[in-house]
């Protein structure tokens, strides 16, 4: 997720879009840039400041030309380390086109190799320069910037907006988009296209949303939008609400962080899995930077991380075993750190991490990397210091997440950890491509049944007022179903303060069902053994329990006194990224209740750089 802005008309352009950027840095903020129109010329400036970019590109700024037009970016890296070369505006080869980019273009490899072969020269290693190499072969064969945005959007795959200014009509900026929203504005006689409605607010008093393929020609006072035919059609207006101040509207009306990142989810899912699969069906991990070779003295898998990448790590490890026929283990990190344990240069050890920084994580991998072992990091930030340290890395496409109840991260994280297990099959060769090709194509399906999931949140809403003042929770669940208990017990306690506690469901009546007794609320995440855990669930009820399962929707035998259904998902491993679903609503639900702040739940912080 970057930060988009782009204007034209205001005499201030380089102050509105600084003052843009400074409101979308929530999106991201490892790199900012803008470019501005300049006589007949492009000017540009970028820098890369960790989490100050906006402020540092201010400052570097200072000697700007005077300009009406110009596009600001800042940017939460996905393809290409956050410096300096990778920050957009990304320049094409004569420097007289500009272009920002929020999104991924999935088929950017192949579409840089033939530009490539065609001269073109390239600069940075973002999947974004493709387009903006794409458009100046457009406009050299004639076209006008709007003509040459549909044809290049045309040839890319992905999700993506994207805004343009080029030297030769300085007073226009052309956007496209396709599932990344997208904004065009107006505000007296100043014209605007931005990522969401903060940069804008104070600014603009007309909002028009671009819809899927639209391309959007804006002007001083004109816009003209068309479709992907090039027909122009009317725009979508929005009304925006006049009570939203900045931090409200980057809440996107939602009432906090946490409720807008679940509903992020699908896209997350949908971001991480992008661009993952090869022109030959083959698996791609771009940044992963080992190879079969190097690993094919590699006998067993070591998952560490804490808190909810420790969960997400938990269930890689069945699709690790299941498919890549690994031994993997799962480690909490601040363990595995004091341990005596046994690790060395035919195992291969994965740090989870949304953050890439908790320091319990970094260590642990800094441990494996002195006892000879390979490192891979699944991380949410480019630029953390797991991902600098690691020999690897799989990103998640998360964007950044503001909710220190991690939510939308953790479902990336899943699905990254399983396109890591499908590669692993591919290479040992556990799996063949069709019965590879079969599980992406299911995987493929989870963002849509995620969304599915998160439209039910009324009866989530139902179930939560029916539990009333309960205090006290288990959550269980066997084999996958587990970390998924384990999650939800997580969230719980997390955001509402009430006691929760997470076990297998075979283990409840080996102690903790001493605890079981009328009030006592069992959630049980009834897959992938639904038979087994219909006893487990007896003898909770037995003991006066109230018992809330979670079941497929293909699931007609379910117990409980409360069902929360969700969609099936035909293949078991994957099924977790939708069961988790209705606990991160119902710990929502439960805490606004009590009326907590989820965003911040108390005496937690959002990265742990302590031990
Ligand atoms: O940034 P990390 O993924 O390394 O963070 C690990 C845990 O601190 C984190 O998952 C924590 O448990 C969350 N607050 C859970 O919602």
């Amino acid at each position: 997720m970057c930060g988009i802005i782009g204007l034209t008309g205001d005499g201030g352009a380089l102050d509105a879009i600084l003052d843009g950027l400074r409101r979308l840095e929530y999106r991201g903020y490892d790199s900012a840039g803008v470019a501005l129109a300049d006589g007949g010329a492009l000017w540009r400036e970028r820098a890369a400041g960790g989490s100050h970019s906006v402020a540092d590109l201010a400052a570097a700024t200072a000697g700007a030309p005077p300009s009406r037009a110009g596009i600001g970016h800042t940017r939460w890296a996905t393809h290409g380390s956050p410096t300096v070369a990778n920050a957009h505006p990304h320049l094409d080869c004569s420097g007289r086109i500009a272009l920002v980019h929020n999104g991924i273009i999935e088929n950017h490899a192949a579409l840089a190799a033939s530009l490539a072969a065609r001269g073109h020269v390239f600069t940075s290693e973002t999947d974004t320069e493709v387009l903006v190499h794409l458009l100046e072969e457009e406009l050299a064969g004639g076209a006008g910037l709007g003509d040459a945005m549909r044809a290049t959007l045309r040839t890319v795959r992905g999700a993506f907006s994207v805004v343009a200014l080029a030297a030769s009509d300085p007073e226009l900026i052309v956007a496209g988009r396709r599932s990344v929203p997208l904004l065009a504005a107006f505000g007296g006689g100043v014209g605007f296209v931005a990522s969401d409605v903060s940069a804008l607010l104070g600014r603009a008093d007309r909002y028009y949303a671009l819809e899927d393929d639209q391309v959007a020609e804006v002007r001083p006072g004109r816009l003209r939008v068309t479709d992907d035919e090039g027909r122009e059609v009317v725009p979508t207006a929005v009304t925006v609400d006049p009570s939203w101040d900045v931090v409200a509207a980057q809440k996107g009306g939602f009432d906090d962080f946490m409720s807008k990142e679940l509903h992020e989810q699908p896209r997350a899912v949908a971001d991480t899995l992008l661009d993952r699969r090869g022109a030959d069906g083959s698996i791609v991990l771009d940044e992963l930077r080992l190879s079969p070779y190097d690993l094919r003295g590699v006998d067993k898998l070591v998952l560490v991380a804490c808190g909810s990448s420790f969960h997400a790590g938990m269930v890689a490890k069945y699709a690790v075993e299941r498919w890549a026929r690994l031994p993997a283990e799962v480690e909490i990190a601040s363990e595995l750190r004091y341990r005596e344990h046994v690790l060395h240069e035919r195992t291969l050890v994965v740090g989870v991490s949304q953050s890439g920084e908790t320091l319990d994580t970094l260590e642990a991998l800094r441990e494996a990397r002195r006892a000879g072992a390979r490192t891979v990091v699944v991380s949410n930030v480019v630029h953390s210091t797991m991902a600098r340290e690691a020999d690897g890395a799989v990103y998640t496409r998360a964007g950044p997440e503001v909710s220190v109840a991690s939510t939308k991260c953790h479902l990336a994280q899943i699905v990254a950890l399983q396109v890591l297990a499908l590669a692993l099959a591919q290479w040992r060769g556990t799996m063949g491509p069709a019965a590879i090709a079969s599980v992406l194509d299911e995987m493929q399906r989870l963002p849509g049944a995620v969304a599915d999931a998160l439209s039910r949140k009324k009866e989530v809403d139902e179930v939560a007022d029916a539990l009333g003042d309960a205090r006290d929770f288990f959550f269980i669940g066997r084999n996958l179903g587990y970390p998924v208990a384990l999650e939800g017990a997580l969230k719980l306690k997390e955001i509402s303060y009430l006691r929760a506690e997470g076990y297998p469901a075979g283990e409840l009546k080996h102690g903790p069902l001493a605890l079981v007794e009328p009030g006592t609320v069992v959630v049980a995440v009834l897959d992938p053994l639904r038979d087994k855990m219909r006893s487990n669930v007896a003898e909770a009820a037995a003991r006066g329990a109230t018992v809330v399962s979670v079941a497929a929707d293909g699931d007609r035998n379910a117990v409980g006194d409360h069902v929360l259904r969700v969609p099936t998902v035909a293949d078991p491993v994957l099924a977790p990224v939708v069961e988790v679903v209705p606990l991160q609503l119902l710990a929502y639900s439960l805490a606004r209740r009590l009326g907590n702040d989820v965003d911040r739940p108390r005496n937690l912080a959002k990265t742990v750089t302590v031990e």
